[in-house]
């Protein structure tokens, strides 16, 4: 940068995180992936992405949920940066990420920050990309990337990258049991190949129920509907988890399943309020570290604050 003046304000994106109400898991491809059936939905909790133009790219992380993510080339945001760095030559940026999703938790939070980035970018640098341009860079990042930046409620299918909206009424209301550690995603699909062994693996379809009970926006229709095929990996590998799935039905839950590939837990509940009586009751039994209560469906990435001086 020769001038102050041309120097671009900060931009900043928020992004939710998200649950799949439903993950059915087809044959392992030869790339090692998965063909998936997912419906996703996206809910209120959020990643603050910040982009500032910089002398160098560089990435860090903040808040409590912090820990454990990489402040370099690795971290899924500075994967994107390089990607629009690839396709359009930008002048570097600093990523700044305020973390309010669980890290390596089933729900996506490096995936939703890749997602933000790209979002913050566009706008930092007025690249005007259109909402398709957007999926199909999101889509060289990961699978739940494009989602992320779509929101809403959604199928996804491919290896969970190829979205089409899905209609859907009203408001859900979810309580996130938040686990110690992380699960890596790749030992959760590992582990449900190895259950699996040689049985054949139908090709994964979205369930018509589903989608109906999604209609309806009536929670007590969505719960016996919610299904999770890495649930049975995540499990093998957290035991601990089956106590925790327990604890949120007793405590009076509608549905409870594990978010994604775990370790996170999502219990689905009538209302607010409802949503408040779980969370105290999972707190207070121990069986819990920490909760979350969130809503959705919610909007996809967005720039929340963009400084005009
Ligand atoms: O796409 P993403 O990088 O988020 O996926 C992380 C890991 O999850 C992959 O490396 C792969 O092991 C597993 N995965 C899969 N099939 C999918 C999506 C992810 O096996 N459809």
């Amino acid at each position: 940068m020769t001038s102050a003046s041309l120097v671009p304000a900060p931009v900043t994106a928020r992004v939710p995180a998200k649950v799949n109400l439903e993950l059915l898991v087809g044959p392992r491809l030869d790339d090692g992936y998965h063909a998936l059936s997912t419906v996703f939905q996206a809910v209120s909790l959020y990643d603050d992405v910040t982009v500032a133009a910089a002398e160098e790219w560089g990435v860090s992380v903040h808040g409590p949920l912090a820990h454990g993510v990489p402040e370099n080339a690795d971290n899924l945001a500075m994967r994107a940066a390089r990607l629009v760095d690839a396709r359009f030559d930008v002048e570097p940026v600093h990523i700044s990420i305020r973390k309010g999703i669980p890290v390596a938790g089933g729900m996506a939070g490096g995936s939703a920050d890749a997602a933000a980035t790209l979002v913050a970018l566009d706008h930092l640098w007025e690249l005007g990309l259109d909402r398709e341009e957007l999926e199909e860079l999101a889509s060289q990042l990961g699978s739940d990337v494009p989602f992320l930046v779509a929101g809403g409620t959604a199928v996804g299918s491919g290896r969970g990258e190829l979205l089409a909206p899905v209609l859907a009424r009203g408001t859900y209301h979810w309580v996130f049991a938040l686990a110690e550690g992380g699960l890596p995603t790749p030992a959760v699909y590992a582990e449900c190949d190895r259950l699996r062994g040689s049985t054949p693996v139908p090709d994964p379809v979205a369930n018509p129920a589903l989608m109906s009970a999604l209609r309806s926006g009536d929670p007590h229709e969505l719960a016996p509907q919610l299904a999770n095929d890495l649930q049975d990996a995540a499990l093998s590998l957290r035991p601990d988890l089956g106590e925790v799935l327990s604890a949120g039905m007793e405590y009076g839950a509608l549905g409870g399943i594990v978010s994604g590939s775990g370790p996170t837990t999502a219990f689905l509940v009538e209302d607010n309020e409802a949503g408040i009586d779980l969370a105290v009751a999972l707190t207070a039994s121990g069986v819990v570290r920490d909760v979350r209560r969130a809503s959705g469906p919610v909007h996809g990435a967005h720039v929340i604050h963009h400084r005009v001086d």
